[in-house]
């Protein structure tokens, strides 16, 4: 890769953000320009290996050669019909999505977000149509430490006080429970329950990975009691922890699936909500719906993405570099990493705060060229793309070794 020419440096573009961009974000300081596969470049043309992934919407890298062509190719044939007619390219998208995940099926959207309130629309209209829940009655069980987006409604069930606060009135139907608590979900599920939505690992809490057995034990209590499962697989989906999807480490299969992020090949914007018929059967036309959602730039790419998972590579690649991954942070316990959770080639470290802050780490490795993000204070997220090599994964994991001495 060889330099932009850019007029303006990195100092002068993170200045300029300041008085005209919301500051919703404090992103780290470097200003990214270009992107190959693992390694972006910034304005001065110094390279970083990106192990951040787009927290994980990167999974096949940036610009991977198969995902560009798709994309490439769909622009020059239709970018969008909105659903009002059909397009040539969604039956295809929504027949393998269905089939890779062992569901029947689609709803497309485009966000994370819109995935999930696509879903509570659903399970709620699931419950009072199908279930016989009272009109208006219908709640939904959720754990604590959730992350599944930031609409007024999806806030209202966070517990995380920086992500609700100054924002309410907040929607009401929803119950919280410990996360890994399968007493406590026993306990809130009744007969008003639509359905239980979890993320089999929590991203944003930190990569936390529940007891084996919970989610099989959150299969069995939902079918029990009579309503649905969601799996929020947004982030820990697609390949990331070694599977196709973190549910299929208990073999289960739940009534809702949520993808987004690495569904649109780090291109687009591609959500969906993959159900079962009996579910997703519930909408009728006109209850819901989205301009954007299934259009067939984000359908041929979505497709390409698809296809990519069915050849089981990726999922290969995770599992087999996800030994190393752990290997090397197992090194690093009580050197700087007071603990870490890991599956595939994801992983939440927790780093002595005698060392630093999350945010300091994540400076520190940025200045030795790797790319991170902290969380919650004192933890490092690492989601490289799931193309990367051993070689780069050593070359990180040496670079974290410097930074906390
Ligand atoms: C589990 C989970 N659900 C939902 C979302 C929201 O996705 P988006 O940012 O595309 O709206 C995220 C984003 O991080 C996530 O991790």
């Amino acid at each position: 890769m060889t330099a932009p020419a850019h007029t303006r440096s990195s100092a002068d573009l993170i200045r300029a953000e300041e008085p005209v961009l919301a500051h919703n974000y404090h992103p780290l300081p470097v200003v990214v320009a270009r992107a190959e596969g693992t390694w972006v470049e910034d304005v001065e043309g110094n390279r970083y290996l990106d192990m951040l992934a787009g927290y994980s919407a990167l999974n096949f890298g940036h610009r991977h050669p198969g995902l560009i062509e798709a994309a490439h190719r769909q622009l020059d044939l239709l970018t969008l019909t909105s659903r009002a007619f059909h397009n040539d390219k969604l039956a295809e998208f929504a027949e393998r999505l269905a089939a890779l995940t062992g569901l029947d099926m689609v709803l497309p959207m485009n966000t994370g977000a819109e995935a999930v309130e696509s879903a509570v629309k659903v399970a709620r209209k699931w419950a009072y149509d199908v279930k016989g829940v009272p009109d208006g009655q219908a709640t939904i069980v959720v754990a604590a430490d959730n992350f599944h987006g930031r609409t007024t409604t999806i806030v209202s069930f966070s517990t995380d006080e920086t992500a609700r606060s100054g924002f309410g009135p907040f929607t009401p139907g929803f119950r919280v429970v410990p996360y890994n608590d399968l007493a406590a979900l026993e306990e809130a599920v009744d007969d008003t329950t639509a359905a239980v939505l979890i993320e089999p690992i929590q991203g944003e809490a930190g990569v936390v990975i529940p007891d084996d057995g919970y989610l099989a034990g959150v299969r069995e209590l939902t079918s029990r009691k009579g309503c649905l499962f969601i799996a929020d697989e947004i982030q820990s989906g697609l390949g990331r922890t070694g599977r196709t999807l973190a549910v299929e480490h208990e073999s289960v299969v739940p009534d809702m699936l949520l993808l987004g992020k690495a569904l649109g090949g780090g291109i687009v914007p591609v959500s969906a909500v993959v159900a079962k018929r009996e579910v997703l059967a519930v909408l009728r036309p006109g209850e819901h719906g989205s301009t954007f959602g299934g259009n067939p730039l984000a359908a041929a790419v979505g497709t390409a993405v698809v296809e990519l998972l069915e050849t089981g590579e990726f999922q290969h690649r995770a599992a087999d570099l996800g030994v190393g991954l752990r290997d090397g942070l197992t090194e690093l316990v009580g050197k700087g990493v007071v603990g870490f959770r890991a599956r595939g080639l994801w992983a939440g470290v927790d780093i002595d705060p005698a060392v630093g802050t999350g945010r300091e780490i994540s400076e520190r490795l940025m200045r030795e060229g790797v790319l991170v993000k902290d969380t919650h204070g004192s933890t490092i997220r690492l989601a490289p793309p799931l193309t990367i090599t051993a070689e780069e994964l050593t070359g990180a994991l040496a670079a974290l070794e410097k930074v906390l001495k």
